[in-house]
């Protein structure tokens, strides 16, 4: 009061206010024109602040903010973050019309700015233009790591991580293990064989010992996904204003240097014919892609995009299924006496999943109700295009959200609670058809290492419980386990699962 009457007293507030009216209006058509939505027909959603659009309204959980924009907006959200629009789908209808009807428009995606964009035509799962290079990795994955014939090859492989896997275990009894980090130790080294013939990491590593691998995939991914000014302002790209990408390149060498060296030894080898493979089955995948005539840094990135593609994804769904199961006492039950009836030895194999209906039935209810990647991987439109007649400009980036349209009532009936049963006998599948069930992705990005990967998550969760019997720690009980999400680069367990094993009666 005070104030204003003292400005108003020298004449300073009303000069001001003749001042910054024009000012505020400059600032506001621009901004209305700038994001309004009808004049450019783009799809309903929040209002959006000038300047930061709507970044403030995303908070820690996006996948469930964007479901409650989803209930209130349509199925076909626009959103802004900062000047960067983002279309986000929301139904089956939604995603079959980007994945399907304009999938040739919407499967490009955009490199995250922590990543170098000297490489941009080498990534994998940040491949910008579904060009040359791409096509040959999903050519050489699909014929070569995840063919039918190539899962035989690797599956005396397999099972020896499994039983190193569950030798580790045997000698933990009574004490706390924590199963996510023991699952991803299985994994990586099940991927760092099939490529390099080589083990990385190690059991009594779980929690990753600073300076070693795990601890420098697990920096590198936090640079990745930590929010980037130049993500959400690209006019920033070049100035790298918060050395995410110096940071992420030097943590991308350190990681490198793990295998560098063996990819130049087995070059030479293979340049000074020493190494002649004659069974096919004895060819790692690193021999492929020489032949193939890849480079060095093309094999890094490959590998690189392997490693971190496989191991989250598949670790986090064998939690998130224990976690469901030991909850769900009765579809644990259902699970062992499965597993009891149909294995005659100690050893899963893994040939046998097909007898395993119940498990997999569960698999499935863990990645309808936990998908590893709510949004798919975002995509970008390559092209201007229409879903259900609204324009998604060129550029616009694309998220499914895959997390609300599991959850949604009128697709799924009582969608939050946990019943595999509903899987049994109806012939829906994740093979990217049904668009009500996509955890996997759809269209000619989708995700290429599902045989693998759920062949992964099927023998280690069968011997995972076949072999023990799971606890929580300090007699907690199960029913009351905290289930709470964290986003990140996957969606896992805030609290990750602890867990001790009694023997088996
Ligand atoms: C439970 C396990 C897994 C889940 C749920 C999963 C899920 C996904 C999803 C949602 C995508 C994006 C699809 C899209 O944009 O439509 C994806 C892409 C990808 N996944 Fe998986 N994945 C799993 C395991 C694996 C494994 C084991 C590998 C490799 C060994 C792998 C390799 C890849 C690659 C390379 C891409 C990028 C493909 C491209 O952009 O062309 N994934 N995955």
């Amino acid at each position: 009061m005070e104030i204003t009457r003292f400005l108003m007293g020298n004449g300073l507030f009303s000069s001001l206010f003749l001042l910054l009216t024009p000012l505020v209006f400059v600032v506001v058509f621009f901004f209305t024109k700038k994001y309004s939505r009808s004049a450019k027909n783009l799809p309903p959603g929040p209002p959006p602040w000038p300047i930061i659009g709507n970044l403030h309204q995303i908070g820690e959980s996006p996948q469930v903010s964007m479901a409650i924009f989803a209930q209130q907006h349509g199925p076909l959200i626009s959103l802004h973050l900062g000047t960067q629009l983002l279309v986000v789908a929301s139904s089956p209808e939604a995603a079959a019309g980007i994945l399907k009807t304009q999938d040739r428009f919407l499967s490009s995606r955009a490199i995250p700015n922590a990543y170098d964009h000297a490489y941009s035509s080498f990534y994998f799962i940040w491949s910008t233009n579904c060009g040359e290079h791409w096509k040959s990795l999903r050519t050489l994955c699909r014929n070569d790591m995840f063919s039918v014939k190539a899962l035989q090859a690797q599956s005396r492989l397999r099972q020896e991580k499994l039983d190193q896997m569950l030798g580790f275990l045997r000698g933990k009894k009574n004490q706390v293990v924590n199963i996510g980090d023991v699952v991803f130790t299985t994994m990586f080294n099940t991927m760092s064989q099939v490529i390099f013939a080589k083990d990385f990491l190690g059991y009594g590593d779980e929690h990753g010992t600073v300076g070693g691998l795990k601890w420098k995939l697990s920096t590198l991914l936090k640079y990745v996904t930590r929010p980037n000014i130049s993500d959400f302002y690209p006019i920033f790209r070049r100035f790298d204003l918060q050395g995410l990408r110096k940071e992420n390149f030097k943590n991308t060498q350190e990681v490198y240097s793990f295998w560098e060296g063996m990819v130049e030894e087995r070059r030479a080898k293979m340049k000074s014919s020493k190494m002649v493979i004659e069974e096919e089955e004895e060819k790692l995948f690193l021999d492929r892609l020489l032949e193939n005539g890849f480079t060095n840094q093309q094999i890094n990135i490959c590998a690189l995009d392997l490693f971190i593609a496989s191991t989250d994804t598949t670790s986090s769904t064998i939690e998130w299924t224990m976690a469901e199961l030991l909850k769900n006492k009765e579809a644990m039950s259902k699970v062992r006496q499965e597993l009891k009836y149909n294995t005659n030895s100690n050893i899963t194999h893994e040939f046998e999943f097909s007898k395993l209906p119940y498990l997999n039935a569960c698999i499935k209810e863990t990645l309808r109700l936990h998908p590893p990647a709510p949004f798919l991987i975002p995509r970008r439109a390559v092209e201007t295009c229409e879903v259900m007649n609204y324009t998604i400009p060129q550029n616009t980036q694309i998220f499914i959200n895959v997390w609300a349209i599991a959850r949604d009532p009128r697709v799924w009936e009582d969608p939050l609670s946990y019943k595999p049963e509903r899987f049994l006998g109806l012939n829906l599948d994740f093979k990217g058809q049904d668009f009500e069930y996509i955890p996997f992705g759809a269209g000619r990005r989708m995700c290429p290492g599902l045989p693998s990967g759920i062949k992964s998550v099927q023998s280690i969760l069968a011997s995972l419980i076949h072999e023990f019997d799971w606890v929580l720690p300090n007699d907690e009980d199960p029913s009351k386990l905290d289930m709470k999400e964290k986003f990140g680069v996957t969606l896992q367990k805030e609290k990750p699962l602890q867990l001790i094993f009694k023997d088996l009666n």
